[in-house]
């Protein structure tokens, strides 16, 4: 039975006091029970990583939200995916939409991380996704299945039974505008599909896909009961306790 799982992106949101604060209130509330059969995955700043490791119980997982494309070096600023895995995470979020667009990343430095991340012994998240303007000319799924088929480049059946796929429609990240729960089953459908030409039926049906894009705790219980959604990266609605926990318990 495949995993599911809810994570929470926090992006560039809470200075080290509030992260930690926010871990403690979703250990919390998590201590209070969760249904069966779903993981949580925490991906603040950074710089909270190695402190909120300290706060988390073995059974929420922490992730960075992305590393670098190399492995180390004269590469100023950036963090590795060996640097991630030492403070204790156990995931990296690759691939987000906002690092393509706002960082230039491309399908094949994507593929270089994925792979680094992998040595590393973390768990990708790695994100596709159309943007608006590809899901209203109808290339939608030209676009999921070109970043995938590039992103998972070279990377073995073996490798890839560590990473987990999120569906991110660019189009309804921050927007308060969510895909319709058929929108959302017929993209994970199809990357399913694609899966299971690339490593065989038995490994993409053991892949989690989430989705993400203004999943709240109002429409996360339509989405999640689509056979192929298997959870959700969130964003906004992480910062709060309350709300993120209230996502999980919509399984
Ligand atoms: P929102 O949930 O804020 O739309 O963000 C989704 C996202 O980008 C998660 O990675």
């Amino acid at each position: 039975m495949r995993r599911k799982i809810v994570a929470g992106n926090w992006k560039m949101n809470t200075l080290l006091q509030d992260g930690k604060d926010l871990a403690e209130a979703v250990k919390k509330k998590a201590g209070q029970g969760l249904p069966e059969n779903v993981t949580l995955i925490l991906a603040p700043p950074f710089t909270h990583l190695a402190g909120i490791k300290q706060i988390l119980p073995d059974n929420i997982g922490l992730a960075a939200q992305n590393c670098a494309s190399e492995n180390s070096g004269a590469f100023t600023g950036e963090v590795s995916a060996a640097m991630v895995a030492s403070t204790g995470a156990e995931y990296v979020i690759i691939g987000h939409s906002e690092r393509r667009l706002y960082n230039k990343e491309t399908d094949a430095e994507l593929n270089k991380k994925l792979k680094l991340a992998l040595s590393a012994g973390l768990s990708p998240i790695f994100c596709c996704g159309e943007n608006l303007h590809e899901r209203e000319k109808g290339i939608h799924s030209e676009v999921v299945r070109k970043q995938i088929e590039l992103g998972l480049a070279d990377i073995s059946e073996e490798e890839f039974k560590n990473i987990i796929i999120a569906y991110e429609p660019v189009w309804a990240i921050g927007t308060g505008q969510t895909a319709t729960p058929d929108q959302a089953q017929d993209m994970h459908r199809f990357i399913r599909i694609q899966l299971e030409g690339m490593y065989g039926s038995k490994t993409a049906g053991d892949t989690t896909i989430l989705y993400g894009g203004s999943c709240n705790p109002s429409n996360a219980g339509v989405l999640f009961a689509n056979s192929d959604v298997d959870g959700g990266l969130i964003g906004g609605a992480s910062l709060k306790a309350d709300d993120f926990l209230a996502i999980a318990n919509s399984f």
